[in-house]
């Protein structure tokens, strides 16, 4: 398959702020409560592609995909769906997440789940959203006889079967999923990757898959993006990113980090928004290879191969 290049979904500087802690406590010792939990990421999506966002716990993968779907509000840049603000671009994104329940009701069937979006979407008849919810069923392989079935009576996978149809009701253009096989079985987990994929194609979908799990990024995305503390250190191929891993973060990840170097500060080794100067490399302290300049500024992306970006000052700045 051919690497999708046209961009259908754009951050473009994207800011989303968060006031930390109990304001109060802060504000007495004097510092700064609010903090970037996107921090200025700059990401294209491209149309058709599955881009992976991985990165450690806390690095700002959810907010950036509610940012998108207009769920958290942005402090700065723009998010743009073809060119449109992704705000008014009503269910052309949609999300899965990790608990299928938190977008199931539980007093609803799966056929009830499925039928607003469905009308809203124009299948105004009985007839028409009956036929609809059947054909959204079998997409995700799940019979009819799941139809009047409630979340409680269904599986993990088939959890999460339904709450991939409910996303797909409004024909999304965009799909993030958001640790969505995080929880599942390893046999079921490969089933729902692998109804991703035929989905991409069947569905004419782009999707964004978010998840700590490399192995599985690996397998299913075309593109990966490393973020850490809001941050976007590398993007690039995914089987270019593995098999050479330009960002000493994304080298730890992949466990291939050079430990013969010393760290720069073992004491202090994860940055804390609240103390650490945010303007330098948020991987600073962790950094084997940290020089003088990292401390002052964050680097910007370089270019560190074909369509590969990585944030680190390791490398030249070569432009685009
Ligand atoms: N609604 C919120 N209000 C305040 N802080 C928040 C809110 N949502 C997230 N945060 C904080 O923003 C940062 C990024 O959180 P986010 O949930 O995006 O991380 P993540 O990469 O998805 O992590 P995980 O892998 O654990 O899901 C974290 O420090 C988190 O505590
Ligand atoms: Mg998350």
């Amino acid at each position: 398959m051919t690497m999708p290049s046209k961009t259908i979904l754009e951050f473009d500087d994207t800011v989303v702020t968060f006031s930390s802690g109990s304001g109060m406590l802060s504000r007495l010792a004097g510092r700064s409560t609010e903090f970037n939990a996107v921090d200025h990421v700059t990401l294209s999506v491209r149309k058709g592609e599955i881009l992976g966002i991985a990165g450690e716990s806390g690095s700002g993968k959810t907010t950036i995909c509610k940012a998108a779907l207009g769920l958290h509000g942005t402090a700065g840049g723009t998010i743009m769906l073809d060119g449109q603000k992704t705000s008014l671009t009503g269910g052309a994104l949609q999300m899965v997440f990790q608990d299928p329940l938190s977008s199931l009701n539980p007093r609803q069937t799966v056929a009830q789940a499925l039928e607003v979006p469905l009308r809203l979407h124009g299948h105004a008849t009985r007839d028409g959203v009956a036929e609809a919810i059947d054909a959204l069923l079998k997409d995700v392989g799940l019979g009819k006889q799941f139809r009047d079935r409630f979340p409680h009576e269904l599986s993990g996978g088939q959890l999460q079967r339904a709450a991939i149809a409910r996303a797909l009701a409004t024909k999304p253009r965009v799909l993030f999923a958001d640790e969505a096989v995080s929880k599942l079985d390893v046999s079921v987990r490969a089933q729902i990757l692998n109804l991703l994929k035929r989905l991409r194609t069947s569905h004419d979908l782009t999707i964004v898959f978010v998840t700590h799990d490399l192995h599985v990024a690996r397998f299913l995305c075309d593109r990966i993006a490393i973020m850490y503390f809001g941050k976007l250190l590398e993007v690039g191929p995914t089987a270019q990113v593995y098999a050479d891993p330009k960002h000493p973060y994304t080298r730890e990840l992949l466990g291939t980090l050079d430990k013969t170097r010393p760290t720069t500060a073992s004491t202090r080794d994860i940055f804390n928004p609240m103390t650490d100067d945010i303007r330098a490399c948020r991987y600073l302290n962790r950094c084997p290879h940290a020089m003088e300049k990292c401390a002052k500024v964050h680097p910007d992306q370089r270019r560190t191969g074909p369509d590969h970006h990585t944030a680190c000052y390791l490398y030249e700045d070569t432009a685009q």
